[in-house]
């Protein structure tokens, strides 16, 4: 740029900068104002001086006239020229006074005139005044007196103060504008600017100390004053807003290092444009993700497009979603299971530019999660296993009583066949008869082959089979099982079934397995009894949404110290005992969706009760 330009713009700026600011504004008001004002009021004041000085010399024509009348009229009348001369002369030095003239009004055709002075084309003001003289009691007009004047002297003694107060008010209204200019800049301006420099400058990473104006303090606050509070107050707020972000922005970031999970977003192609460096721990690095859809490293399209159809369908519908899981390879080739959550993100003209979300790598709770299925199972498989060794071991303690249970109908059969061939032996028979002890015999051989039945149903392996069963049916199954043990026993029992049960949903096997379990309890509880009755109740009712059943003894009862330890597995009393019964019960009940507890009886021994939903 050369020197010329480059003067130029800087007085260009200079120019603007006055231009375009408060004092210089303020100076051309103050100046336009002073100049309009100053002209009216000198003009007005020139007008009625003009005014005056012409009213003046209109009032002294008449004083001329007055005065001067009697003597011209005399000298007219006696025709004495040199006389009005020498008046004329004395008129002429009245000032302004520049012609006058005599003239004699006659027929004649030479009137005396009169006159001196010099004469105008176009005075300022010309007058005439009739000259008489009295005769004989009469007043008669002998001539006319002209008087002109000019205002010239007016005129100029009026152009002359019109200078002498332009010229003063001019100078007065330059110097006190050139004060209004400073005062303007030493109160205002100068701090407006110094105000406008430190905002400027300001920074809320970096505030500077508090603003105060460069001024000796006014004894009340001005508007200035007001200003910097106001600023004062803003600023704190801004500050403090900002500290508040800054310190939640902090905690963020401190969860945000701390967590396992990645960041990332994707762009409106649902490419990735960021992944925390987080990801690196589980095997990737971002720079192998940025760029690349979700899609496209996924291993489990081909296996599940179904899910990544619906999931390709959510992101394009622009809609949140959670936990979406799938599986890619690692770059050492190993599978790594993640779960994903993201939100759209709109600008600010609701134009959607990609998601926002976290990620996780499940891949270890994954497999410890199958593991876990996996033990559970094996639990299961164990329990079941359990249940079943321990109702053989059940069914093997009931042996004698079973053996009596099928030996009773076998011995009845025989007994009846015997009989049936005497019967037959005679010539007549007595077929009546032997088809009784047929009908007995089938009979005794359904009952037996109930018993086997129902052994062989106890001693079966397999999965639990839930279906609709009747507990008061399951009760009466197993009863015959037990019928002998009782007798051994001298118990007494009493089935106590309610008319109307609702049906439950249940495994019968584990059902009998249950009240096998609690009769045989009972039964073992009643052994050391002899002072009163063996007395056992089987006890069925029905709630409102569930089966209750009771099996009550009058037995030992149960020890306070042992209520606790009561369903623990092992926990035995018994010498030959294996402290599995109650627990496996109460699993069965809690598998079943019931509840399983004791409680003692109010006079002897003690009453266990289980509980099943009932089936609506
Ligand atoms: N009806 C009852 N009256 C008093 N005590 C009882 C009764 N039923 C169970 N008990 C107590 O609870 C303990 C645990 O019973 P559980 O049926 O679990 O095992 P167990 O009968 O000892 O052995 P098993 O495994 O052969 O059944 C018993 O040893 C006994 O002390
Ligand atoms: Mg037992």
């Amino acid at each position: 740029m050369s020197a010329r330009s480059h003067s130029m713009t800087t007085t260009w700026r200079v120019f603007d900068r006055l231009r375009r600011g408060i004092g210089p504004r303020l100076l051309v008001r103050v100046l336009l104002f002073s100049v309009v004002s100053t002209l009216v009021l000198t003009l007005s004041q020139l007008y009625l001086d003009y005014r005056r000085d012409t009213g003046a010399i209109n009032g002294r024509m008449s004083e001329i006239a007055d005065s001067y009348g009697h003597s011209l009229g005399e000298g007219l009348w006696n025709l004495d020229r040199r006389q009005l001369e020498l008046q004329i002369e004395g008129i002429l030095r009245f000032p302004a006074v520049r012609f006058v003239e005599v003239r004699e009004t006659t027929d004649r055709g030479d009137p005396m005139v009169v006159s001196g002075g010099a004469r105008r084309d176009r005075p300022s003001v010309r007058r005439q005044f009739p000259l008489f003289r009295p005769a004989r009691g009469e007043q008669h007009q002998l001539g006319v007196l002209t008087l002109e004047a000019s205002f010239d002297d007016v005129y100029r003694a009026l152009r002359e103060k019109a200078v002498v107060i332009l010229t003063g008010q001019g100078a007065t209204i330059f110097v006190v504008s050139l004060f209004v200019l400073y005062l303007t800049h030493r109160l205002v301006t100068r701090h407006l600017t110094a105000l406008a420099g430190f905002l400027r400058h300001y920074d809320v990473l970096r505030p500077p100390p508090p603003l105060s104006l460069q001024r000796r303090p006014p004894t009340e606050n001005d508007e200035l004053d007001d200003v910097v509070a106001a600023f004062e107050t803003m600023r704190r707020t801004l500050e403090q807003a900002y500290a508040n972000l800054r310190a939640s922005e902090e905690v963020l970031r401190d969860y945000a290092e701390t967590a396992s999970d990645w960041f990332w977003a994707t762009g409106s192609a649902h490419e990735f444009t960021y992944v925390s460096e987080q990801v690196r721990a589980f095997g990737f690095h971002e720079s192998e993700l940025l760029g690349r859809r979700r899609l496209d490293g996924a291993d489990d399209v081909a296996a599940e497009p179904q899910k990544w159809r619906e999931h390709m369908a959510i992101l394009e519908r622009h809609e949140p979603f959670r936990d979406f899981v799938f599986q890619r390879r690692r770059p050492d080739g190993t599978l790594q299971i993640v779960s994903a959550s993201g939100k759209p993100v709109f600008d600010g003209e609701g134009r959607f530019t990609g998601y926002r979300g976290v990620a996780r790598d499940i891949t270890e709770l994954r497999r410890a999660e199958e593991m876990l299925r996996d033990r559970e199972q094996r639990i299961r498989d164990a329990q079941l296993e359990l249940a079943r060794v321990t109702r053989v071991t059940t069914l093997g303690e009931l042996c004698a009583s079973i053996a009596h249970e099928i030996n009773q109908p076998l011995a009845a059969i025989v007994a009846d066949a015997n009989a049936s061939l005497n019967w037959l032996a005679p010539p007549d028979p007595d077929v009546d008869r032997v088809r009784d002890s047929l009908d007995a015999i089938i009979k005794d051989g359904h009952r037996a082959g109930e018993v086997i039945q129902r052994i062989r149903q106890l001693t079966t392996k397999g999965e639990t089979q839930k279906g609709t069963e009747d507990v008061n049916g399951v009760i009466r199954d197993v009863i015959p099982l037990l019928r002998s043990e009782l007798q051994r026993h001298r118990v007494a029992a009493q089935v106590d079934l309610a008319e109307l049960l609702p049906p439950v949903l249940a495994d019968r096997v584990q059902l009998q397995q249950v009240i096998i379990n609690l009769v045989m309890n009972a039964v073992e509880a009643m052994g050391s009894i002899d002072d009163r009755p063996r007395q056992l109740v089987i006890r069925s009712r029905g709630a409102a949404d569930e089966v209750i059943v009771t099996v009550r003894d009058a037995g030992v009862g149960i020890e306070p110290s042992a209520v606790d330890q009561l369903f623990s597995p092992f926990f035995t009393t018994k010498p030959g005992g294996m402290g599995m019964g109650l627990s496996i019960s109460r699993s069965i009940i809690e598998a079943h969706g019931g509840r399983f507890w004791a409680t003692p009886n109010a006079d002897h021994g003690a009453s266990f009760h289980f509980t099943l939903p009932a089936l609506r």
